[in-house]
């Protein structure tokens, strides 16, 4: 699909890695279920800032979380790190909930689940050298001291960084060297997962690129479990498999990333997808919401009703069940009217 070419850091048609059953002989490494999330002081009556019923995240797989600003995306990375307590549901990191992992079991998973943060400004120390950061992380994973010098070379040759990198501090790097900087910071500690929260938004598009190649390297080699939160959906087709749509804090659609941008079931993804820009294609206008949507309590019934072109009280109006779609295995659609609308025209 040429769609995505022209989105900001967009990949020029490169297909996204396959989608089917884990890595052989690999298993789950961090599994979410029935996760809910309020931050405190907020209305316990109001809608949770995120609701995800299951997520589950495999060694060599790659998940995207999209929606836009607000819609619960940096969330869902904090509750899974285990730095946000869920009001409800788990956690699960070797089956056992992260609230009660012991030591041992704790030190595990913190080194397993590595965050790569936005912004890379603040993700390293600006009085720390490049090279001690990483040997930093390295021995704080655990390694030993005699072979810290040669570990933080080999991982600064893995993320394309020359090595003369380990003596400057972080303001003397450009943006995409430190973001390969803290990517190399987190692979010290040989994580199995890495939480990539916008990890190229704040670089020039060609840099995008050569990061994203970077992640996607990193995922093929070490066999990593990558989820991946972000608003670019040219970000996301390169590098994930499946996606998962938020709106509002709640999952409106999940399936195949190429199948559900290709022909999404809820209007929200369809509406996401209209709004890439692509060369040669004139701007299309945005989403006219039905009159009907109006009335409908978005509290209660479909929170994306107010902006859907195609909403009507009757069912809209009633709370919507994330359901399978016929005929599309692995899809899952929130949306009540979903069966009657059949495959959304994304370009329509
Ligand atoms: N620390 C916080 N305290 C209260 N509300 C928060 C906090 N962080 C985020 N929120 C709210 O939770 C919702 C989801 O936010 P967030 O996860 O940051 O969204 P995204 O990353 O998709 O932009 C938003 O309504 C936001 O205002
Ligand atoms: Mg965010």
């Amino acid at each position: 699909m040429s769609g995505y070419t022209a989105a900001p850091g967009g990949v020029r048609g490169v297909a996204p890695p396959s989608a089917g059953g884990p890595a052989a002989g690999d298993g789950v490494l961090l599994v979410a279920r029935s996760l809910v999330v309020r931050y405190p002081g907020t209305d316990p009556s109001a809608r949770p800032a995120l609701a995800l019923d299951e997520l589950t995240l495999a060694p060599g797989r790659s998940v995207a979380l999209v929606g836009e600003s607000g819609s619960g995306k940096t969330t869902a990375l904090r509750a899974l790190l285990g730095v946000v307590r869920p009001a409800a549901g788990t956690v699960e990191f070797g089956g056992v909930p992260v609230q009660r992992l012991g030591g041992t079991a704790m030190r595990a998973f913190r080194r397993a689940v590595q965050p790569i943060q936005q912004d890379t400004d603040g993700a390293l120390d600006p009085r720390q050298s490049v090279g001690s950061a990483i040997a930093e992380g390295y021995r704080a994973g655990g390694g030993s001291r005699s072979a810290t010098s040669a570990v933080v070379a080999r991982l600064l040759d893995e993320v394309g960084l020359p090595a003369a990198i380990a003596r400057r501090h972080p303001h003397e790097v450009s943006g995409g060297q430190r973001q390969r900087a803290v990517i190399a910071r987190a692979l010290a500690v040989e994580p199995r997962l890495l939480l990539l929260d916008e990890p190229t938004s704040g670089l020039d598009a060609t840099v995008q690129v050569r990061i994203l190649e970077l992640i996607e390297r990193l995922r093929a080699e070490r066999s990593l479990g990558l989820l991946l939160v972000s608003h670019n959906l040219g970000v996301v087709v390169r590098l994930c498999s499946e996606t998962v749509v938020l709106y509002r804090g709640e999952v409106v659609e999940r399936g195949d990333t190429r199948a559900l941008l290709d022909v999404p079931r809820h209007p929200y993804t369809a509406a996401l997808r209209r709004s890439v820009p692509e060369i040669g294609v004139p701007f299309r206008a945005p989403l006219i919401p039905a009159i009907d949507s109006a009335s409908i309590d978005t509290a209660t019934g479909c929170r994306f009703a107010s902006r859907c072109p195609h909403a009507l009280v009757d069912p809209c109006a009633a709370p919507q069940v994330l359901a399978p779609v016929e005929g599309d295995p692995g899809r899952l659609v929130r949306c009540a009217r979903a069966p009657e609308l059949g495959p959304l025209d994304p370009l329509a």
